[in-house]
């Protein structure tokens, strides 16, 4: 235990508590404190919390009742509860016609009645044939007060008095009287009992002075120089703090934002595309012929309404088919089929972001950048991997003398960029030449995980486009890096609310950007 820092860290009014503690005979209420320091009870209960958090103190807590007696307690105290007034009539006049009790007794019709009542219940008279009569008990109880007849008393003479104070036989007799309306006043009192823990003892036995502290360094302080003499108390960076959990950006949102900064750093555009596309520029533009299997109705979602979307001009139309049927002026034998148009019109929810790069060769004449975030779509079952909808980024880079080996470069100086270290492995898609898919590894599940693939848009891409560069494309998974990311075994983790889950994420990841 580190006395002195905890002397030092001590406030004003935890010390004077502390001499307090010291000083007064167990056990210590906060009242007492407030009258041996002279201090405010918002101060002194303020510095045991502190003192208590600190472990310099304990507190016991319990709760008492207080005790008054009401203006009729007060009257029966000095005039006899009605039953005694009874006895004793019975005991000078012998016995009496309950009728006649009011009469003589000078007590009203409710005060007889209970007074008559109690007498029985407390065994001093009976009655017989409507007439009261005094027991050998009522005799004895002439000579001496019953216990609830005493407390009454003493309430009188005290005006309050606190049950825990009471002897056995005064509580039994608070119970009694307390089932008599309109007697006793009875309010619970929360009792805090201080003590001094060893701690607390160690920290008094070492000792420390009582100064004034200042609280706060004012200009005027530093004008005069009158800080040089201030006393000011050592600041306690291991206190409690309440843990808050203020709103911040989903995992996923900021995996996002961290990309388009990362891209926009490196000197991309950004740009987009719709959601809900042509099969001619989702597939046919990017040379994937009409039969390819993820064009199937079990790979790609086709929309009902609007069941056709708009096609480009006719000319580029026509170039696309050309390409398909036979090549056209690209040298390539194309797929060698009828290419139909029909198909091309088709709505779908897009399956890739590659869409929004060939809409931008086509606006955008090279050298470019450019990136693209958004939505797709795809009938996938569901697996620890797999969505139905996720997030690419995609990205070309066009210019002359853009190589391959560019694009490796570009990708791995994003992943580094995000913290990670990929592998390239060779891949085929339709649309590019060379081709590659970057991975990488997941430990807990002893395997490599694909996280994009990429490549140089094929001729048959560019020519109908009047693309003339090199163009380096390439199209990566957001939440499987998210995945990798938060360290989470199952991409649905992302898209659960798991609140317990997102507090316990970090509000920022160190990145490498
Ligand atoms: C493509 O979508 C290509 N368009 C990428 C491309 C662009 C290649 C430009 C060449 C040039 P692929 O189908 O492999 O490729 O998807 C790319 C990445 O999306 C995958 O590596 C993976 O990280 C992610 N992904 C694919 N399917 C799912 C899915 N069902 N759930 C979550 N992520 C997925």
């Amino acid at each position: 235990m580190d006395v002195e820092r905890i002397i030092d860290e001590l406030h004003l009014y935890e010390k004077k508590v502390l001499k307090a503690l010291e000083k007064l005979e167990p056990p210590v209420s906060p009242d007492d404190i407030v009258k041996s320091q002279n201090m405010d009870i918002k101060a002194v209960m303020s510095a045991i919390g502190s003192l208590e958090s600190k472990g310099l103190v304990s507190v016991h807590k319990s709760v008492d009742k207080l005790l008054k007696p009401t203006r009729t307690g007060r009257e029966y105290a000095t005039k006899g509860l009605p039953e005694r007034r009874i006895l004793q009539l019975l005991s000078k006049e012998g016995p009496l016609k309950v009728s006649d009790i009011m009469e003589k007794s000078g007590l009203d019709k409710t005060e007889a009645k209970v007074g008559i009542g109690w007498l029985m219940r407390k065994k001093w008279a009976t009655i017989k044939d409507n007439i009261l009569r005094i027991t050998s008990e009522g005799e004895k109880s002439l000579e001496r007060l019953g216990f609830d007849e005493i407390l009454l008393q003493k309430l009188a003479e005290k005006g309050r008095i606190r049950v825990s104070s009471l002897s056995d036989e005064l509580k039994e007799a608070f119970k009694l009287l307390n089932q008599r309306k309109g007697l006793l006043e009875v309010k619970k009192v929360k009792e805090h009992r201080i003590s001094l823990t060893d701690k607390g003892r160690a920290i008094l036995e070492r000792g420390f002075e009582i100064r004034e502290e200042a609280t706060q360094l004012t200009h005027e302080d530093l004008k005069t120089g009158r800080w040089r003499k201030l006393y000011y108390r050592g600041y306690d960076i291991h206190a409690e703090y309440p843990i808050i959990f203020p709103g911040k950006m989903h995992p996923l949102k900021r995996i996002i934002e961290e990309i388009r900064d990362i891209f926009l750093k490196m000197g991309f555009t950004e740009a987009r595309g719709p959601i809900i596309e042509s099969a001619f520029w989702n597939f046919d533009c990017l040379f994937q012929p009409q039969d390819h299997a993820a064009r199937e109705m079990q790979d790609t979602f086709y929309v009902k309404n609007p069941p056709e979307t708009k096609l480009p001009s006719e000319s580029l139309v026509d170039k696309v088919r050309t390409v398909h049927e036979c090549g056209g002026l690209t040298g390539s034998e194309g797929w060698q089929y009828k290419w139909d148009v029909e198909i091309a019109k088709k709505s779908v929810l897009r399956t890739h972001t590659t869409c929004v790069s060939a809409r931008f060769l086509l606006e955008n004449k090279p050298p470019l950048k450019m990136f693209s975030v958004g939505r797709v779509f795809r009938r996938e079952t569901i697996t620890y991997k797999h969505l139905p909808e996720f997030h690419q980024v995609e990205g070309i880079v066009a210019a002359e003398n853009v190589t391959f080996k560019n694009l490796l470069g570009i990708l791995r100086e994003f992943y580094r960029r995000l913290g990670f270290k990929v592998r390239f492995r060779p891949a085929y898609f339709p649309y590019t030449y060379l081709s590659t898919e970057c991975e990488i590894y997941l430990p807990e599940k002893e395997t490599w995980i694909e996280l994009g693939g990429a490549g140089m848009f094929r001729p048959e891409v560019l020519e109908p486009l009047q693309v003339e560069t090199p163009v380096a494309a390439f199209g990566l998974g957001i939440e499987r890096l998210a995945m990798i990311r938060l360290g989470i075994e199952d991409i649905r983790m992302l898209y659960q609310s798991n609140l317990g889950w997102l507090r316990s994420l970090p509000v920022c990841h160190r990145g490498r950007s």
